[in-house]
């Protein structure tokens, strides 16, 4: 069932409304229907790809060409929900025309709606270039992940006062340069609230606390899929992988114990065209 596609009228609204936004991660054409399904406002194709699905480390190695072809699959699952595209590390970090060729190709070529990309003040002038040509940018500020090296690991943002201010400073940055909404990422509550009420733009959190305009979490981490690392922020609302690992393994023992397949999963030939055969090959 899919209803009208949300548009970013619709995501800004919200705030307005006092409607929390719901949005989850996605990477390929089943968990995009599914998400269409369960009725979600934001589809995201996260660059969390890197590590959830495609076993990376991090984020760093994941191109525009995996990109591309991931969001593809997502965008043909998704009929009703924004579909946002990740920009990967370095697509839009060398230069504003650069930023612009990439973020173009996310939506021309992988057929999402609009582009998130990370940073705050430094790369306001990059967003608001994009946003100019036409194309609708989430920002997504905090712990930000493909650069979490150089903020000392998967760290919690904004601990103290001043690193708490230069957040705030980020958000608004995003606001003035046109963001249309962004991701706050591991920051404390307290603050998460602080930037949602310091912007008219949606905040969606993501290890901010109950007080922001929405929540996203990775699908994978939610439902029990990939369990390297848990965060402290994710909450599993199901285990999944058990229940896969059990579905292979009884497959398999059928397959040894020749219980599988059955005559109900196999194809029958009429004795006649059997035994025309069983001549015709006969030496
Ligand atoms: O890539 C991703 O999945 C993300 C989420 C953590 C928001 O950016």
């Amino acid at each position: 069932m899919t209803g009208k596609k949300i548009t970013i009228h619709d995501i800004k609204q919200a705030k307005k409304d006092h409607r929390k936004l719901v949005m989850v991660t996605a990477y390929d054409y089943p968990f995009g229907l599914m998400a269409d399904e369960a009725g979600v406002d934001i589809v995201l194709v996260g660059d969390s790809l890197g590590m959830v699905v495609m076993g990376l480390e991090g984020t760093v190695g994941v191109t525009m060409e995996h990109m591309i072809h991931h969001i593809k699959a997502v965008v043909r699952g998704c009929k009703t929900p924004l579909v946002v595209g990740d920009m990967p590390f370095m697509s839009y970090n060398t230069s504003v025309r650069e930023a612009i060729i990439n973020a173009g190709r996310l939506m021309k070529e992988g057929g999402c709606d609009v582009v998130k990309l990370e940073g705050g003040v430094d790369f306001a002038p990059t967003i608001e270039a994009i946003v100019k040509a036409g194309i609708p940018v989430q920002g997504h500020i905090g712990l930000t992940p493909q650069t979490a090296s150089a903020l000392g690991g998967f760290k919690i943002q904004g601990k103290d006062a001043l690193a708490a201010k230069r957040i705030v400073d980020d958000a608004r940055a995003l606001e003035d340069a046109g963001a249309f909404s962004m991701i706050i990422e591991a920051v404390p509550a307290p603050l998460g609230e602080v930037i949602a009420e310091a912007v008219n733009i949606p905040v969606i959190g993501i290890g901010a606390g109950p007080n922001v305009d929405g929540q996203v979490l990775v699908t994978h981490d939610m439902i029990g899929l990939f369990d390297k690392f848990v965060p402290k922020f994710v909450k599993q609302y199901t285990q999944i992988r058990p229940t896969i690992i059990d579905a292979m393994k009884a497959y398999k023992q059928e397959v040894i114990n020749k219980t599988f397949p059955a005559w109900e999963h196999s194809f029958n030939m009429s004795d006649e065209t059997l035994a025309e055969l069983g001549k015709m090959i006969q030496k």
